[in-house]
């Protein structure tokens, strides 16, 4: 058997043959970056969604939500995604064909998505840089909003996007979910669906998508208290990190990274761990997969730290996951622009004692001014906070009508007090995971052309197969069909996914089934009939073509046993 490296045009043939992924809109000539997934492509799809909710659902205890693709314009305001969220680009002068700035340079600059827009008209001019297509004059680089803009209702009063991230829709339903919490954190809250960017030029397949999904995984924690509680069970784990200082891949544990402050701190390491756990167990190749720091000016604007899980690819190291420490920013962000307090009171194990600055009022000049009405007035000064201070004078409400006193009836003074907590925006922590850029990892590192039978076959883990095993009959007469399709029944009552297949030869049969991964393949021949074999059926295993008998009425169990984790060989 003989490995090719996998080209991306071969694999991206076989999806399209075999109901994995298709262009969108091919009857009208497509349209750049927009994929359309088949049958069994869907069904992979489901599978690794399925494992990711496993993990962290029943896993870490997180709670799932579903929120709106469209959004009004000021939560992306408040995001920073309507300021921020631009790539720069360039037209050609000549036949207009729209360029992403930044990748026309990438073979100068070790990291030009950080040039500035003049830096890289100035950079075209240097290196005689013209238009891919057709050699004409570049024109001035210029930002670009990646949102799909649009209206909610008709006119065009209110301004909406299709939301570039699903974690605003979490971040906005916060004081939803942590009153479904019952106030406390951690809170942990996944949501998948869609995402939208309007890419300028998507010319990478499947890696840079306009419609695209997301799986992500936003976890809101105390800001003094970044830990998790299984971080022990991890710590001795290993894995291969890029830190931003050195740029050079070095293998360590977990705690190693965390106690050279390499990871930021516990919590961020547990989940890069989680990441990695999640990737193999789709079927990411661990030796083709990498956690790589963002340097400082590469960073998402809402991130104070961020790792990319990268897969190597035929297109490159690829980014298919980001694991960033988004610390205060969204929170706060939505609570300056709605006005609404989204701080978690964070109650001390022992109330502590601490100096704070209260506003105690001049009792003694207060009298003669306010006389029977004095002590009221006191009350409401001292229950005003040294914030509230303008120009040294107070603005009170007594009676509804506003009263202002200057400090001459008021001073700041310094007090011990013991308080039973405070008041603090939560940090987030969030893995956001590319659905699709996962899907295409899981099937190129599956992809393995095999010699001896002369086509490729994709050796994907049996727990995301889109069909699990394969049932034939070698004849579809003598009753083989019937003694198949009771099996195929029988496995589909296992809530397993089988596939009947009846025609052509049995070669073409099984062809079929390893070019979509298919683990096991179930075959009723004339033995199953009668003399000694029968009663027994052969089932055949993809990944070395060995074939057992086994009885017709155990082929649900032990397909279910095989999925369990049980080797071919055990049988
Ligand atoms: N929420 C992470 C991202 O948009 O990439």
């Amino acid at each position: 058997m003989t490995q090719q490296s996998t080209d991306a045009g071969d694999l991206m043939s076989l999806c399209r043959r075999r109901g994995f992924v298709w262009p969108s809109f091919e009857l009208y000539g497509g349209v750049a970056g927009m994929f359309d997934y088949g049958p069994t492509g869907f069904s992979l799809r489901n599978n690794i969604v399925d494992i990711w909710r496993d993990i962290y659902k029943r896993g870490e205890g997180f709670v799932e939500i579903d929120s709106e693709t469209v959004n009004p314009q000021e939560v992306f305001r408040a995001s920073g995604h309507v300021d921020q969220f631009s790539d720069l680009m360039t037209y050609c002068s000549v036949c207009r064909s729209p360029f992403r700035a930044d990748h026309l340079v990438k073979d100068i600059f070790e990291n030009p998505d950080v040039l500035s827009p003049r830096e890289l008209d100035v950079a075209f001019a240097a290196n005689g840089i013209g238009c891919p297509e057709c050699g004409g004059a570049l024109g001035p680089v210029e930002e670009f909003n990646l949102m799909f803009r649009t209206t909610i209702g008709p006119g065009s009063s209110r301004v909406g996007y299709l939301r570039p991230e699903t974690a605003q829709g979490i971040f906005v339903n916060y004081l939803n979910l942590y009153r479904y919490n019952r106030d406390k954190l951690p809170l942990g809250v996944i949501q998948t669906g869609r995402g939208y960017r309007n890419e300028i030029a998507p010319r990478q397949g499947m890696i840079r998508m306009r419609e695209f999904n997301m799986m992500e995984v936003e976890l809101f924690v105390d800001p003094d208290d970044k830990d998790w509680i299984r971080y022990p069970e991890v710590k001795d784990r290993t894995l291969t990190l890029v830190p931003n200082d050195t740029g050079e891949p070095v293998v360590m544990t977990l705690d190693e990274a965390v106690g050279k402050g390499i990871i930021a701190n516990r919590v961020l390491a547990y989940f890069i761990h989680v990441t990695r756990e999640l990737l193999v167990r789709l079927g990411v190749d661990p030796d083709r997969l990498r956690f790589r720091q963002h340097l400082e000016d590469e960073m998402a604007h809402y991130a104070a730290d961020c790792w990319d899980a990268e897969a190597l690819l035929s297109y490159g190291w690829t980014e298919i996951t980001g694991i960033a420490d988004r610390g205060c920013w969204d929170l706060s962000r939505h609570a300056e622009f709605s006005g609404t307090d989204l701080t978690h009171f964070k109650m001390y194990d022992t109330p502590r004692e601490t100096e704070v600055e209260r506003i105690k009022a001049k009792r003694r000049e207060l009298g003669p001014r306010f006389k029977a009405d004095a002590g009221r007035i006191a009350s409401l000064i001292e229950a005003m906070t040294p914030a509230d201070i303008v120009g040294g004078r107070l603005v009170l409400d007594p009676d509804g009508e506003a009263l202002e006193v200057g400090d001459d009836l008021f001073e700041v003074v310094t007090v011990r007090e013991k308080v039973s907590g405070e008041r603090v925006v939560p940090h987030v922590i969030e893995p956001s995971y590319g659905l699709d850029r996962i899907f295409y990892t899981v099937l190129e590192h599956a992809y393995e052309y095999d010699a001896a039978k002369d086509y490729a076959v994709l050796r994907l883990k049996p727990e995301v197969a889109p069909v699990k095993v394969g049932v034939f009959p070698l004849m579809e007469k003598d009753g083989l069909d019937e003694v198949a399709r009771e099996i195929h029944r029988s496995i589909h009552s296992h809530r397993v996914e089988a596939y009947y297949d009846g025609s052509g030869t049995i070669g073409r049969r099984y062809a079929r089934m390893d070019e979509i991964g298919t683990p096991w393949c179930i075959t009723v021949d004339y033995e199953a009939l009668e003399g000694e074999h029968k009663g027994t059926v052969t089932i055949r295993d993809r990944d070395t073509s060995l074939q057992k008998r086994i009885p017709i009425g155990d082929c649900g169990r032990i397909v279910g046993e095989l999925l369990e984790g049980k080797p071919f060989d055990a049988l």
